[in-house]
């Protein structure tokens, strides 16, 4: 049994008193250890951010952004700048001016964690359209030749007869972006738009377009404020338009026209932006309706192991749409072939460019 005064350690030994200054310091043997329980802490800390599994993509869930609100990105874009993904899109939170059309920013490093940084734009009728006007489908094109970030939307009247888009510009990639005009591409009616950047950094707008009843890919000018070359004309009325790069081919994809309703998508492809496309297929059985959802981009993720091609949709809900959510899902493609599977919690490694299912 050991007694306050005797030599063997207790636990309040770990202290010695230093008679000189009177102070109090912890034993040498004491330091050593808590140096190593401090190292040992690092350690584990390090090992569960290497080992952590990777956050999950869950599709159709309530996705919250990093302030814990609900990502309002619908109708979105996302894009790759500088290392980072951001993402665009329509607003339709409950609480804003119905005089404005709004569109949202976000960043991320890994698709599953976005940072919110504002609405880029608030903007009121540009073009005196009237109470209805709409303003959908943002999309933004980072210009590295005149350093100016370059945003495409669809402008329209209530009625979506107006068939234009809109030009609005900024100097950074999350500030406010200034309306420039609003035209019809290549004089043509455009409604629903994508967007298509290839992979060695040239620009594409995709756009729905009546009455030539087609989905049409232009390319865009130097400075992209303009829609200048047509690039091919898919004789098949598709909206929620996207094409996507994938080892030599080009795959091109949209959904039928029943307004938030779903329906099947289709997809079609083909060696070349200027064709010739190939007859479209279903993206998923049929009777599924796209689960639910409705294109509104591919997104290809490449690493060091591989690619993974993103099928982002929206899920709309007409009579809540700032309750609409969104399918994400790794496609499974190549050859020629492209198959949307059932949704299903996903990861994505973002080093490798791995996706997988989880368990
Ligand atoms: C859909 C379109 C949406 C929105 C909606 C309005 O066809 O893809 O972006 O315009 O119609 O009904």
């Amino acid at each position: 049994m050991s007694h306050g005064n005797d030599s063997s350690p207790s636990q309040n030994e770990g202290l010695i008193c230093d008679s000189d200054s009177g102070r109090t310091h912890l034993r040498p043997d004491w330091h050593h250890n808590a140096l190593r329980l401090a190292l040992a802490l690092v350690l584990i800390l390090q090992m569960k951010v290497l080992f952590a599994a990777p956050a999950v993509i869950r599709p159709g869930a309530v996705w919250l952004d990093d302030k814990g609100v609900e990502i309002q990105a619908h109708g979105g874009g996302v894009i790759l700048w500088h290392g980072t993904y951001w993402w665009f899109g329509e607003n339709r939170g409950k609480s804003l001016s119905p005089d404005k059309r709004y569109v949202t920013c976000y960043s991320s490093q890994d698709l599953v964690h976005w940072k919110y940084h504002g609405q880029v734009v608030a903007l009121t009728d540009p073009d005196h359209i009237g109470p209805q006007w709409v303003l959908e489908r943002p999309k933004v094109f980072p210009n590295g030749r005149t350093g100016k970030f370059v945003m495409y939307a669809h402008l329209d009247d209530g009625d979506y007869r107006l068939a234009k888009v809109a030009v609005l510009v900024s100097d950074r990639i999350d500030g406010q972006y200034h309306y420039v005009r609003s035209f019809r591409p290549l004089n043509k009616e455009s409604r629903d738009i994508g967007q298509f950047i290839d992979d060695d950094g040239s620009a594409y707008l995709v756009f729905e377009s009546r009455p030539t009843e087609s989905f049409i890919i232009g390319k865009l000018s130097d400075d992209y404020l303009n829609v200048e070359t047509l690039m091919s004309i898919l004789h098949c009325q598709l909206e929620g338009d996207a094409v996507v790069h994938y080892k030599g081919l080009y795959y091109a994809m949209g959904s039928h026209l029943s307004g938030w309703d779903p329906n099947p998508d289709l997809y079609a492809t083909s060696p070349s932006l200027s064709g010739p496309w190939s007859e479209f297929k279903d993206v998923a059985p049929p009777e599924t309706k796209t689960y639910g959802s409705q294109s509104a981009m591919l997104l290809k993720v490449t690493g060091s192991k591989g690619s993974t091609v993103i099928f982002m949709g929206d899920f709309w809900n007409p009579s809540a749409l700032w309750d609409s959510r969104y399918l994400w899902m790794p496609l499974e493609i190549g050859d020629g072939k492209l198959r949307l599977p059932a949704p299903h919690d996903w990861t994505i490694d973002m080093a490798t460019g791995e996706s997988a299912l989880t368990k």
